[in-house]
């Protein structure tokens, strides 16, 4: 065989071998560059035509042409073999592996827990009513029979958002039960959860923004048994049965007689602790029942209001308010 055709020969074998070979589409570009480019193997052997003796000349020219038909064919079909797995071998997707879930937030603790209040008070056939945050001094403290001079209405202890225009940020929830009574007339049975503001100093037991819920009960009849029956009929459902409850004798402007309420629960034995003051209540005052118009020769009614962070320290045996306003991940997590 003569040199020329040995070597197109060649060029044709390893072109083959070497397309078969490319991995990717880059590699076997680069053996097209190699083999078919403009500096390439089968350009090179056209270029040496010219330099044959004339009788090989035809011979060799056909030979190349058909080296050239041959790698083009192969290198296009090689093409298309890579192209069709890089589309199928593209984004996987298996759709046998489990879904990958989203990270779903869940409710804070205190949210948790105001929900199973309110639904032990639902079953009681209580209602759940809602006032503003930003109240006046009126429905704050004098529709509750608080008097001028009594310390919470101090700037000291309240924060206020107009002094002048008696504007403040309630600090308890009793309010609410001027609006409902305002509202509507007797029968009432209300829940009311909600937050509270108080300039207290920040430690373990106190915040400065706190939630209670407020219960207020008025119809014909209702007695300080209905108050002390019902009020450890929910405790009982929501600390366990084993849980006793106790009456202090106290006072509140809104309420006459009024009582603090005190816990004792197996899980605050556990922790060596007696009684746990958790709420105060008491019989609605009459006078409250003036300023919104309701006759107190014909209603009476009880109210109570606790403080709903203490009852998930209890639920939960945290032992400091601050953890539910810090926001870290590590506590909320464990909910
Ligand atoms: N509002 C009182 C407080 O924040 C709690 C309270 C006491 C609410 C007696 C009542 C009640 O409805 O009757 O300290």
């Amino acid at each position: 065989m003569s040199k020329p055709r040995q070597q197109l020969e060649t060029i044709k074998r390893d072109g083959l071998a070497e397309m078969a070979a490319a991995a990717d589409l880059a590699a076997l570009d680069a053996v097209r560059v190699k083999y078919l480019g403009r500096k390439g193997a089968v350009r090179a052997a056209f270029d040496l035509l010219p330099t044959l003796p004339k009788e090989e000349r035809p011979a060799i020219g056909a030979l190349a042409n058909e080296v050239n038909q041959v790698l083009t064919a192969a290198l296009e079909e090689r093409k298309q073999a890579l192209e069709g797995a890089a589309r199928r071998s593209g984004p996987k997707l298996d759709l046998t592996l489990p879904g990958r879930a989203p990270a779903i937030g869940r409710q804070h603790p205190l949210t948790q827990v105001t929900d199973q209040i309110v639904r032990i008070f639902q079953r009681m056939g209580f209602a759940v009513a809602d006032g503003p945050d930003i109240e006046t001094e009126y429905y704050n403290f004098d529709a509750l029979n608080t008097p001028a001079d009594h310390p919470a209405r101090d700037i000291q202890d309240t924060f206020y958002i107009q002094k002048d225009q008696g504007v403040l940020l309630r600090t308890h929830t009793s309010p609410v039960q001027v609006h409902v009574m305002e509202k509507q007339q007797p029968p009432v049975r209300v829940v009311v959860p909600g937050r509270c503001y108080r300039r207290d100093e920040i430690d373990a037991t106190h915040h400065a923004n706190f939630q209670q819920v407020e219960g207020l009960y008025v119809d014909r009849n209702v007695s300080v048994a209905n108050l002390k029956g019902d009020c450890e009929f929910f405790f009982k459902q929501l600390l366990g049965p084993q849980t006793r409850v106790r009456f202090r004798p106290h006072f509140f402007p809104f309420t006459e007689p009024s009582f603090e309420i005190d816990l004792n629960s197996p899980t605050l034995r556990a922790r060596g602790k007696e009684w746990l003051e958790i709420a105060g209540c008491g019989m609605v005052n009459p006078r409250v029942f003036e300023y919104v118009g309701y006759d107190a020769e014909q209603w009476t009614g009880y109210a109570f209001g606790m403080g709903i962070e203490r009852i998930a320290m209890i639920l939960y045996g945290i032992d400091d308010i601050r953890l539910f306003y810090e926001n870290d991940l590590r506590f909320l997590r464990q909910f």
